[in-house]
């Protein structure tokens, strides 16, 4: 549903992304993109989202050209993000609820008065009770605010998450409650995630592809098992190195 043809990202003098392509089925799907810091990741994720100019190259959404799109609101509900960043992405004045209620305003996702009642059931799938909707952001944890991230994500019904080291910033074992609960999400709303991420652990749960980027470029591509456990490509190697223990091996 997504596919990225030769795409490429230059921030002044510096090549980020070069001819880079990937495709991303329908849900419940997930295509992984790993690789070292600085090797590109979050630029295809950014370019893919239209928050930065891409110098060429095409991405398609259903057959549509998405870095041509003149009006990008039906493109942005489909096509939603989840960063690391917890604390930068939510209003810290903001109530839970009035962060939630407000994308459901602006994008007019149900009747006035059934805001409420929404934000509710929003939090419920991400594993949050109705009361979490009086908190402000500094009021929840670190995995409660990602959960809060992913609810916001949600609220437009998307079919595309851009999931950006989703789990980074949170400790382990909040890691693994999170990483559950996108595994539930995607199967239940037939979600297609691109996972960036440097964690092959998070790549291999949620993804049944991977491709590795090193300095801008696809390295390799194929099944994640096969990838992680049989890598090609040196780089892919020296990531592998760094991990202690990928489930599996
Ligand atoms: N806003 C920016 N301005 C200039 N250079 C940038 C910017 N963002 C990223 N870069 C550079 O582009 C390259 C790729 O960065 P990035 O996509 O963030 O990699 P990754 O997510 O894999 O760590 C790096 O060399 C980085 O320094
Ligand atoms: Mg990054």
């Amino acid at each position: 549903m997504l596919e990225v043809r030769d795409l490429t990202v230059r921030y002044g003098g510096t090549l980020a992304v070069d001819r880079v392509s990937l495709t991303l089925p329908d849900g419940p799907a997930g295509l992984g993109l790993i690789g070292e810091s600085g090797s590109g990741k979050s630029t295809v994720g950014r370019a893919v989202l239209r928050l930065v100019r891409a110098q060429s190259g095409t991405v398609r959404y259903n057959g549509a050209d998405v870095l041509g799109m003149r009006r990008l609101g039906a493109y942005r509900k489909a096509v939603q993000v989840v960063f690391q960043d917890t604390e930068g992405a939510l209003s810290p004045r903001m109530r839970v609820g009035s962060a939630l209620t407000e994308v459901l305003r602006v994008h007019r996702l149900v009747p006035r008065g059934a805001e409420a009642a929404r934000v509710v059931e929003l939090l419920a799938d991400v594993g949050l009770d109705a009361e979490h909707a009086r908190r402000f952001p500094h009021e929840l944890s670190g995995g409660q605010r990602q959960r809060v991230g992913i609810a916001r994500a949600l609220a437009v019904q998307p079919r595309v998450l851009v999931l950006d080291e989703p789990t980074s910033a949170l400790d382990v074992t909040v890691q693994a409650r999170v990483l559950e609960l996108f595994e539930r999400l995607r199967e239940r709303h037939a979600l297609s995630y691109l996972l960036i991420s440097h964690d092959l652990a998070v790549v291999e749960r949620l993804c049944e592809r991977t491709a590795v980027l090193h300095r801008g470029r696809v390295v390799e591509e194929g099944p994640t098992r096969q990838v992680l456990h049989a890598p090609q490509h040196a780089s892919t190697r020296t990531l592998r190195a760094a991990v202690p223990r990928l489930p599996g091996v």
